[in-house]
């Protein structure tokens, strides 16, 4: 048997597979059954800003029959944000006590980090391994330049930073202009890891009811490009540690990922898909390969694809099939 134990944001892993954030990681039977089945480490579901501010405001509403004052509104909102806090707290809680792996909380939020700086203190003592922040900003307004939107974003990550002492990881997205240089200041600020690439929720059509659908929440197989190429153009120019998300379903595509340059991987839409017994396969098949190819590590194979270690480097940066159209 290989050694498969990585490390990530200095966490000692027994193996590369996280679950990630998703519904499996949002109550303490489904973590301990995830941690049963392999995995080294879990994300926690996250807790969402807007989630916590729309649950407090419904909750006042309620409140609001027979309460109708407007120092009580402030009173209770308080009160009410701190309930869902506290759930989530007591949650992380709970999975520390029961599991032996590293458990890692999720904080996903937009704005400018004023929410972060509010309640990043409240999540500093509930024992969580590390955190994972997750913070994108739509580009949807056309009068918005984009060099704003990466500001915006930088500035938010931070005072992400400067709040939270453990371990931090930020979970971005692949649409900024340049990718690189977003990565590269989310390492001069000592983010610890960074998890590439977050997938986000698409809207769809449905043609017979004439109205807007939720798209499929599930990745495919195939949608694990976009996040190979950036962890192998990155990996070997930063200081953090990659972990790498999106359409990873299989042992090979993890075998992939290492030789990239990632120190290790998240995983949802196949443990969704076909269940908890993929981290085994996946184990399987990364096992499998390190004897057939004699590595006993994991750090003696990881990254030797990245760029830097190419001599033709362009091999990680082609767009163009050049070559099918001049024949
Ligand atoms: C139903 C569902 C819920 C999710 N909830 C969260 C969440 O709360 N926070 C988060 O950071 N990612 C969330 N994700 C995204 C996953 O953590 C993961 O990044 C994404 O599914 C891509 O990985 P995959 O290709 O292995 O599925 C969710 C995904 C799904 C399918």
């Amino acid at each position: 048997m290989a050694n498969l134990k990585t490390n990530y944001m200095g966490l000692e892993l027994k193996n590369p597979i996280i679950a990630a954030s998703s519904p499996l990681t949002a109550n303490l039977d489904s973590i301990k059954k995830l941690e049963d089945a392999g995995v080294a480490a879990i994300v926690v579901k996250s807790i969402f800003q807007e989630q916590i501010d729309k649950d407090a405001e419904s909750n006042v509403d309620m409140e609001q029959s027979f309460m109708n004052h407007a120092d009580a509104y402030g009173f209770l909102k308080g009160a009410s944000e701190d309930h869902f806090i506290d759930m989530y707290l007591t949650l992380i809680e709970d999975a520390k006590k029961a599991c032996s792996i590293p458990i890692i909380a999720s904080l996903n939020g937009t704005g400018d980090g004023s929410w972060i700086k509010e309640y990043a203190p409240r999540f500093a003592y509930c024992g969580a391994d590390a955190f994972e922040i997750n913070h994108y900003i739509m580009a949807s307004n056309a009068n918005l330049d984009g060099r704003k939107i990466d500001k915006d974003f930088i500035k938010f990550a931070k005072i992400a930073r400067k709040e939270i002492k453990l371990p931090l990881s930020m979970k971005m997205g692949a649409n900024f202009s340049s990718n690189s240089n977003i990565i590269r200041e989310l390492d001069f600020l000592k983010y610890d890891g960074l998890v590439l690439f977050n997938r986000f929720y698409n809207p769809d059509i449905d043609i017979d009811t004439i109205s807007i659908k939720r798209g499929s929440s599930l990745s495919s197989n195939s949608e694990y490009s976009q996040t190979l190429r950036w962890v192998g153009l990155m990996s070997e120019e930063l200081n953090l540690d990659l972990c790498a998300n999106t359409g990873i379903h299989d042992g090979e595509t993890l075998v992939k990922m290492l030789l990239a340059g990632a120190s290790s991987v998240e995983i949802c839409s196949v443990l969704m898909n076909t269940g908890l017994d993929s981290v085994n396969l996946m184990l399987e098949t990364l096992n499998n390969w390190m004897e057939n190819n004699n590595y006993n590590s994991i750090d003696s194979f990881k990254g030797i694809l990245a760029q830097e270690k190419m001599d033709d480097p362009t091999l990680w940066e082609r767009t163009q099939y050049i070559r099918s159209l001049h024949g």
